[in-house]
């Protein structure tokens, strides 16, 4: 879309403030709800997003079953107050999407022969919407696993760059996202260095892309880091009162 916005001032700062390789604010607490098995509350900017992970248990309906491995049944959702125009409640276009990119990256780090014909199912609820949902979703989905103890190779995590006016940038904001040439969500497993998601909305050249590629993958093993401190304090808390 076109507009006579500026997304980069004078001085290369972004509508935020920020510098071009620079995150928004990011909170991730994990454990926030008691009948999950694990649980995460993350704010990414404006973004709010609860990750709540369920089973392993029996995969209903019944031919859904795999008889040599687990399911993993990501759900993402947004409130119909997470927007500025009332999102109608339910599932739609969009929502099926990200729900299924989201379980087919989360698949790929999951020990899932080890719960054959069971589901592992992630809610993902958005409560306030600020541009790069399905990666804070992610990332929280990564938390909420880890919290439930579910075996992976590794916490997945997500992060997204882009590009506004000519310039590469890491995690686009909302005008950044409404106005911005492109927008790359990458989610990545940091140990293997793996890519479990890569979407791209815009246009960007081949070199456009490898910058921004690095780009979102350098901002993936930053959350990394507050996804480990994330759950370490939990666990930390839980020594002291005991
Ligand atoms: O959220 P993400 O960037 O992963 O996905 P998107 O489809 O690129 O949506 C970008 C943003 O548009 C969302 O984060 C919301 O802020 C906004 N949006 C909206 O206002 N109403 C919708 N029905 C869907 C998205």
């Amino acid at each position: 879309m076109k507009s006579d916005i500026k997304l980069i001032d004078g001085s290369g700062k972004r509508l935020d403030g920020r510098t071009p390789d620079e995150l928004r604010k990011i909170k991730i607490e994990a454990g926030v709800l008691h009948r999950a098995e694990g649980s995460c509350y993350l704010e990414w900017g404006n973004n709010k997003v609860i990750a709540a992970v369920y089973g392993p248990r029996e995969a209903i309906p019944r031919h859904t079953q795999n008889p040599l491995r687990a399911i993993v049944n990501a759900r993402y959702n947004m409130a119909a107050f997470s927007v500025d125009d009332r999102k109608r409640p339910g599932p739609d276009r969009r929502s099926r999407e990200i729900s299924k990119v989201i379980s087919e990256a989360l698949e790929k780090v999951v020990i899932m022969e080890q719960f054959p014909r069971a589901s592992i199912d992630v809610n993902i609820e958005v409560l306030d919407a600020e541009a790069g949902t399905r990666c804070a979703g992610l990332t929280a989905a990564g938390v909420a696993l880890a919290d439930a103890g579910i075996p992976m190779i590794d916490i997945p995590v997500a992060c997204a760059a882009g590009k506004i006016e000519g310039q590469i940038v890491l995690d686009l904001g909302k005008e950044e996202d409404n106005f911005g040439a492109a927008d790359l969500p990458v989610a990545i497993s940091p140990r293997t260095g793996e890519i479990l998601l890569l979407q791209m909305d815009g246009h960007l050249t081949l070199d456009e892309f490898n910058k921004a590629l690095d780009l979102a993958i350098s901002g993936c093993y930053t959350v990394s880091e507050l996804q480990k401190k994330a759950l370490l304090s939990k666990y930390e808390s839980i020594m002291e009162v005991k």
